[in-house]
């Protein structure tokens, strides 16, 4: 039920960009949400983006679409605004959405991407997704893509760990001159979750520099953080069940950073992942 009031909040406050996947398990919560701000008149189908994630177990291109078809049955919804492979690389097909053998090995799948993301074209020539992109992509992969014979659509965006400690600025060259928009996952530098984050990097919500910055504009770390990323433009996607934190990540729209901030907070990047996706 967090997830359900978190969305109501988040909608409430302004926000209209809403990330989700199903390996999150609570696209019901969301879809909930959505579904009730629309009845109650506060919003319109079409005001909120709904990006939904196309899971590694899911990547032969004929499993692509009943997929999509799934999470909009759990969302009940018509179509998601963008549809993004959430990960280059796909697991055996199957109900285990973390398959491992007996050693406790994960369990690979051998797939074409190229195959995969014409099955993601044929979802969006069918109206399931208004667009489509990626995740998780590094530079090789993308061109795959692009220099795909007979590409119809390119990515849209590529979805990537993105913020002051790890700033991308080689891939987001990249992907600016090829019009594909970078959105910054862990934008606040994580929630810390050691069973799936790299905590020997340092909080990035303590920086001195983000927090003495804040000071100047009487705003926090987070603030900064997430303004630093859009100015140079970077979709964020933070994370909040907290209502106070929500409606704070939102209040980034009465200030900017000047050039010599954004070029300091820039010189922050450690160049190291918080979130190491080790399989
Ligand atoms: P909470 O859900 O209790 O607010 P990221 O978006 O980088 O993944 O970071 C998410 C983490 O940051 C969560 O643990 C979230 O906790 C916390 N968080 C979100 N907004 C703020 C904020 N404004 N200040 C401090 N921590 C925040």
């Amino acid at each position: 039920g967090s997830c359900l009031e978190s969305v109501k909040i988040a909608i409430d406050t302004g926000y209209r960009h809403i990330d989700g996947a199903f390996v999150y398990y609570n696209e019901h919560e969301v879809g909930q949400a959505i579904r009730e701000k629309i009845a109650e008149g506060k919003i319109k189908r079409e005001d909120i983006f709904y990006c939904g994630k196309l899971w590694n177990t899911c990547h032969p291109p004929e499993l692509v679409r009943p997929t999509l078809e799934k999470t909009l049955k759990i969302l009940q919804l018509d179509y998601v605004d963008l549809y993004i492979i959430e990960l280059p690389m796909a697991f055996k097909p199957g109900d285990a959405i973390y398959p491992r053998d007996e050693n406790g090995k994960f369990i690979y799948h051998e797939t074409d991407l190229c195959a995969t993301w014409e099955a993601m074209e044929a979802c969006k020539d069918a109206g399931l997704a208004k667009s489509i992109g990626v995740s998780n992509f590094n530079r090789r992969q993308l061109e795959m893509i692009l220099n795909k014979p007979g590409l119809k659509y390119k990515p849209v965006s590529n979805q990537v760990e993105c913020h002051p400690y790890f700033t991308q600025p080689k891939l987001l060259e990249f992907c600016r001159q090829h019009d594909i928009v970078i959105v910054g996952y862990s934008p606040l530098g994580t929630s810390r979750d050691e069973s799936w984050v790299n905590v020997s990097s340092p909080p990035l919500l303590k920086d001195p520099v983000l927090n003495a910055i804040g000071k100047k504009y009487n705003k926090t770390a987070a603030q900064v953080a997430l303004r630093f990323s859009i100015q140079r433009g970077v979709v964020v996607i933070p994370k909040s069940f907290n209502p106070q934190r929500i409606r704070e990540n939102f209040q980034i729209f009465d200030f900017s950073l000047t050039e010599k901030e954004m070029k300091e907070i820039e010189a922050l990047n450690k160049n190291v992942r918080y979130v190491e996706l080790l399989m």
